[in-house]
């Protein structure tokens, strides 16, 4: 199949490109660089010795999507391109529901004008909301969002699920990532956040590699064994692989939803820990307050995706953090050369 992969120069995008390309997919991909690299594709070529289609430009270009439709025979859309910084969506609400939202719907538009109706789309645990006990089921309600990120989210839910009630040709499986960390194996491709990393897994990385002095822990009084938060972490890879899997599904019409988890929680202080055990580097820390908008805890029951995709997360924690670690020390400034 040909798949379109928008926003396939980020993170997660390259480590799918890289199970397309392996699967025997061709793959184009649109991305707009704004939180993606152009290095990271040329290294996906170099691991897969596959070449890439890659269009720079933007989701919301209505005319250039005609024209990327008309020029490749697409069979389906894997959707990758949005926002992702939860604290910045609180700060630009407007930038994330354009991007995310406004994105996505000229996406379906561009796609129902060429008779594309098959597409896997990038959304998150955080659409469970506030108060969802775990672990998360995908049989629960949608909850209530604590920020314009998640917000955004769940809307781009909705607006799909909609879709494929108005019209029965499309066919669409929204995912529903935990928290993904980890690398490409041959440590060629790995996550570059610009500026100040949000999330726990490069931030460890940066600190390890001496780009950070210390790690602040966002509290250690939340209700779980070690006072920290826990969260179900899982290989890139192994995400990468489930949108393999969910593509191969796309055969009925409708929306089909799947949690991409471990099933398991891990907590920070664990998570830093095993680091420090699987690389041997030291990662110094110090207990800070609370970061505003943190649940203590949640993992996802994943079994639906084992029952209907025949996907389940492989790779466990310590794969998970060498291979962050390869990445890490191969490229300590991410894909800025030196
Ligand atoms: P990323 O920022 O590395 O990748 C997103 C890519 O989209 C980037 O390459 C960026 O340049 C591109 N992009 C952004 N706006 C665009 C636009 N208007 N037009 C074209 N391209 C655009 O993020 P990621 O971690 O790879 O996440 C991929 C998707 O998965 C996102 O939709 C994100 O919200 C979702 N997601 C990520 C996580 C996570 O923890 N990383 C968790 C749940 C969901
Ligand atoms: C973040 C997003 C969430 C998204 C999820 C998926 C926020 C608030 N939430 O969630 O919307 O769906 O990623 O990847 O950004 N931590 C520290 N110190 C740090 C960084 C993080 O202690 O420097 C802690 C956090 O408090 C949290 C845990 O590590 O308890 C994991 O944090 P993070 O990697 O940001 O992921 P989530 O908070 O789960």
């Amino acid at each position: 199949m040909t798949i379109l992969v928008t926003g396939g120069a980020g993170y997660i995008g390259t480590h799918t490109v890289v199970e397309l390309l392996q699967g025997g997919h061709e793959v184009v991909v649109l991305d707009s660089l704004v939180n993606g690299s152009r290095e990271a594709l040329h290294r996906v070529e170099g691991i897969t010795g596959k070449a890439i289609c890659f269009i720079e430009g933007d989701v919301r270009d209505r005319a250039l999507l005609d024209e990327l439709f008309v020029e490749h025979s697409i069979e389906a859309v894997i959707h990758f391109a949005g926002l992702k910084a939860v604290g910045e969506s609180i700060e630009k609400p407007l930038a994330y529901y354009d991007v995310n939202v406004h994105g996505s719907l000229v996406l379906c538009q561009a796609m129902a004008a060429a008779g594309v109706h098959r597409m896997v789309f990038s959304s998150s645990a955080t659409v469970y909301g506030e108060d969802a006990p775990v672990p998360y089921m995908e049989t629960m309600l949608r909850g209530r969002t604590s920020n314009p990120y998640g917000s955004s989210k769940a809307m781009v839910e909705q607006m799909l699920s909609d879709l494929c009630c108005a019209d029965k040709r499309w066919m669409v499986t929204l995912l529903r990532y935990f928290n993904p960390i980890g690398a490409h194996i041959s440590g060629e491709i790995g996550e570059d956040p610009q500026g100040i990393p949000n999330n726990l897994m490069p931030f460890i990385a940066q600190v390890a590699v001496g780009r950070r002095r210390e790690l602040a822990i966002f509290g250690d009084d939340y209700p779980t064994h070690d006072g920290t938060c826990v969260r179900d972490y899982l290989h890139v890879m192994d995400l990468a692989a489930g949108h393999v899997a969910a593509l191969s599904s796309l055969q009925h019409a409708g929306v089909r939803i799947y949690n991409l988890g471990t099933g398991h929680g891990i907590s920070v202080l664990e998570m830093v820990n095993t680091f420090e055990r699987v690389t041997g580097q030291t990662v110094p820390f110090r207990i800070a307050p609370r970061r505003d908008g943190d649940l203590a805890a949640f993992w996802a029951d994943a079994g639906k995706a084992e029952r209907e995709l025949g996907w389940r997360a492989e790779r466990g924690l310590e794969a998970m953090l060498h291979d962050t670690w390869r990445w890490q020390e191969q490229n300590p400034r991410g894909y800025v050369p030196g």
